[in-house]
């Protein structure tokens, strides 16, 4: 559809219709997340909206790996058919947005939603986040790029004011977003919380500012659930759509337990209550027919009266209108049907497609499978056949499908780890032992009373795990910890017993090894006492299928996209409550640039792994790296929009010797020479990678194309700034393990 025809549908629109295209309402049906009822009168059908990232949050869906473990496998291509797949479900289920991904840089070590997120770097973000979009636009669904920006913890989300420079904005946290923009996401989501004093669903100078003016993004932005503030402040501020806007009638009819679930969520983070207290409360509060405390409805009546008065021009109104009306253009939905992909897939025709479901569960154990990071392995794996096993482990009978919240997915079926490795094992003995008690899987849809911070006690199931543990040849020991929206996690540490019993296992059987199912690093004291560790992330529902794969010898190809430090106060966020969890509702990004491991390396500190470390059954040999300049190698201020023009070409030789065959990660970082007094730079950032399979004695010229922001630092006066001097190219298989160095001068 043309722009003249969306302006002549608009100028057909009553200021009635028009403010119901711009705020929620609850699904009737009770299945989609976000729903606009459309209006009828002009066959503007309703528009659905579904959470988001690890799968479709409707009814039962592929639950996909935690996002986290898709960043660890550093490939834009399987980024690509994941978004792919997830679209596929997205419209199986009849829904025509998809609220992911999940962009955020991962600041914290113990926030929350780490799980949700790429990794702590904003490269890697970058590339995989843009590929994530573009499968999910390329198979007909709109990809929400949430949340915009600096919402890097759950404590007090929904409030925190985020202190943050702009140089740290606009190298570390908006990256992701501009490259998801440059995708062609339909949709950015507003954080909660707000940047240096605005709220995010009405900051103006981020959305309007750098979103639409700067990045030119003409899609439409959306406020987090319940995350609107202001009538006119959000108007004006640049947010399109009011989520879920639903009316306190609409939020206690019976198809609106999902909106009430995530109500609780936020109800309890507001009031700092335990979620089973508020559940009562809200329920109180329903069958009281009170109203309830908090207005939900801004883009409703309110907006209509700020009009009225002239507080926003009905021009402003307009803009996000048509932004709206674009979104349902995009596919297809203001001709009288649906087409089969976006404008940009092709596509045509209105019937959903149908779901291999079979091939969707393959690709989820495919992606946990490379998600997963060998962290540590003196030999013992992968196993042998006819290895008999203690599988032990409070919850490896279950499979992990994710953490709790808005991203809670209901799997089509699942394979914990016990029946994985006993369906690879078969003919050899696999024992299984809980050890300590389960650790709860916290979910935004607990019943009243089932709470979230449950203790772990150990019994004799302990002694029994540890005699299972003596009597095999290999002890497998699966950990977890619990992480959920809304709270950050209390500590690095497992929860409960879980160390305590990884020390006894690895005591009474030397060929122990650690699988730690986290949402993030996690502390391991034991690492060096075990004989190998497995990092698996959320490995979603094909969890021990993938797990057996790894174990049995299936090199993953993962990589840590975040530092596992010994202890949080290692990380760069520690030492000062201003830094987190905050003062007065301030959190203060102090540290700056230095996130992750470029606070690592900054302050000298060893890292119990480092970023990009992952070991591989195969053996890699690095050789004549060859470092030239793509461009004429300008220096002082670039023009923003070349950030990601070529500047560099890295190749080198990649060599496997082993007798089998591998998958590398070819990793380029740049060191920068000094930069003016008083500016610090990281001593070396990701500038490029490649995931490569490589047979077992074969070599492969890897070639990495180092884009123009790799070089650039950001400076408030003159924007994205080349210094000229020395560059280092380092090429190797972590932040911290080089394989080979080449420099550039750029004068
Ligand atoms: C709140 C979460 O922050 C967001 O990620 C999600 O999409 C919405 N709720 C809707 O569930």
């Amino acid at each position: 559809m043309t722009d003249a025809r969306i302006d002549a549908l608009l100028s057909e629109l009553t200021l009635d219709e028009k403010l119901r295209l711009v705020r929620g309402r609850a699904d009737p049906e009770g299945r989609a997340t976000g729903y606009l009822p459309g209006i009828e009168r002009l066959d503007i059908p309703p528009l659905r909206l579904v959470d988001g990232p690890l799968g479709v949050r409707d009814r039962e869906a592929t639950a996909f790996p935690a996002t986290v473990a898709l960043g660890a496998a550093w490939d834009p291509d399987l980024a690509r058919r994941l978004g792919q797949a997830l679209a596929a479900e997205t419209r199986a289920r009849g829904h025509d947005v998809l609220l992911a991904p999940g962009l955020n840089i991962v600041r914290v070590p113990t926030g929350g939603r780490n799980f949700e997120y790429l990794s702590e770097d904003p490269a890697l973000t970058s590339a995989l986040g843009a590929a994530y979009v573009d499968g999910v636009e390329t198979g007909g669904v709109g990809a929400t790029a949430k949340h915009f920006v600096a919402n890097n913890q759950e404590h007090r989300r929904d409030t925190v004011d985020a202190v943050v420079s702009e140089r740290a904005l606009r190298e570390i946290y908006l990256p992701g977003f501009r490259a998801a923009v440059d995708a062609d996401a339909s949709a950015v989501m507003a954080a909660y919380n707000r940047v240096n004093g605005h709220y995010m669903s009405e900051h103006r100078e981020l959305l309007d500012g750098v979103l639409r003016e700067e990045w030119g993004f003409d899609g439409v932005v959306t406020s987090d659930w319940w995350g609107t503030h202001d009538a006119v402040a959000a108007a004006e501020g640049g947010l399109d759509l009011e989520m879920p806007g639903a009316s306190v009638a609409e939020l206690f009819a019976p198809h609106s337990r999902g909106l009430r679930a995530m109500l609780r969520l936020r109800l309890s983070e507001r009031l700092d209550l335990d979620p089973p207290l508020l559940w009562r409360l809200v329920d109180r509060v329903a069958d009281d027919g009170q109203p309830d405390p908090y207005p939900f409805d801004f883009f409703g009546d309110p907006l209509r009266r700020a009009i009225d008065e002239g507080l926003v021009a009905e021009a402003t109104l307009d803009r996000k209108v048509r932004r709206v009306l674009g979104l349902y253009d995009r596919f297809g939905k203001l001709d009288g049907g649906r087409s089969s992909g976006s404008a940009r897939s092709g596509g045509s025709g209105d019937t959903a497609p149908s779901v291999d479901w079979d091939a969707h569960h393959d690709l989820a154990r495919e992606v946990a499978r490379r998600g997963t990071v060998l962290l540590a392995d003196d030999g013992v794996l992968p196993l042998e056949e006819g290895d008999s096993l203690a599988v032990v482990g409070p919850n490896a009978d279950e499979a992990k499908v994710g953490g709790g919240g808005s991203s809670e997915v209901t799997p089509t079926r699942t394979a914990s780890p016990v029946e994985g490795l006993r369906e690879r094992a078969s003919g050899s003995r696999v024992t299984f032992e809980r050890g300590v008690k389960r650790v709860a899987n916290p979910s935004m849809f607990d019943v009243p009373g089932s709470g979230l911070r449950r203790r772990l006690r150990t019994g004799p199931e302990f002694d029994a795990a540890v005699e299972a543990a003596a009597a095999a040849d290999v002890a497998v020991v699966v950990v977890q910890d619990g992480a959920t929206e809304g709270e950050d996690r209390d500590s690095m540490a497992l929860p409960g017993s879980q160390d305590r019993l990884v020390r006894a296992v690895a005591a009474a059987n030397p060929d122990t090894v650690v699988v730690c199912r986290s949402s993030g690093p996690v502390e391991m004291p034991w690492a060096e006492d075990v004989a190998a560790v497995v990092q698996t992330w959320y490995p979603g529902q094909a969890d021990g299928a993938a797990l057996a794969d790894v174990l049995y010898g299936a090199d993953p190809g993962g990589r840590l996209p975040v530092t596992v430090g010994r202890r949080f106060d290692d990380y760069p966020v520690a030492g000062d409550e201003r830094r987190y969890p905050g003062v007065d509702e301030h959190v203060h990004y102090d540290e700056g640039v230095f996130v992750g491991y470029r606070g690592f390396d900054r302050d000298g500190v060893a890292p119990r792994f480092p970023f990009g470390h992952g070991l591989s059954y195969a053996d890699f040999e690095y050789d004549d790296l060859a470092v030239e300049r793509a461009d004429g190698g300008e220096t002082g201020a670039l023009d923003a929009t070349s950030l990601g023009a070529p500047t560099l070409d890295a190749t080198v030789t990649v060599a496997n010797r082993a007798d089998r065959p591998g998958r590398e990660v070819v990793q380029a970082y740049v060191e920068p020479p000094a930069a003016p007094e008083g500016v610090a730079r990281p001593e070396r950032e990701l500038a490029a990678f490649e995931s490569v399979a490589i047979d077992g004695g074969e070599r492969r010229t890897v070639s990495l194309t180092v884009p123009r922001r790799a070089l650039a630092r950001y400076d408030s006066r003159a924007g994205w700034t080349v210094d000229p001097g020395e560059y280092g190219v380092v090429v190797g298989r972590s932040s911290r393990d080089e394989r080979a160095r080449g420099t550039v001068v750029v004068d």
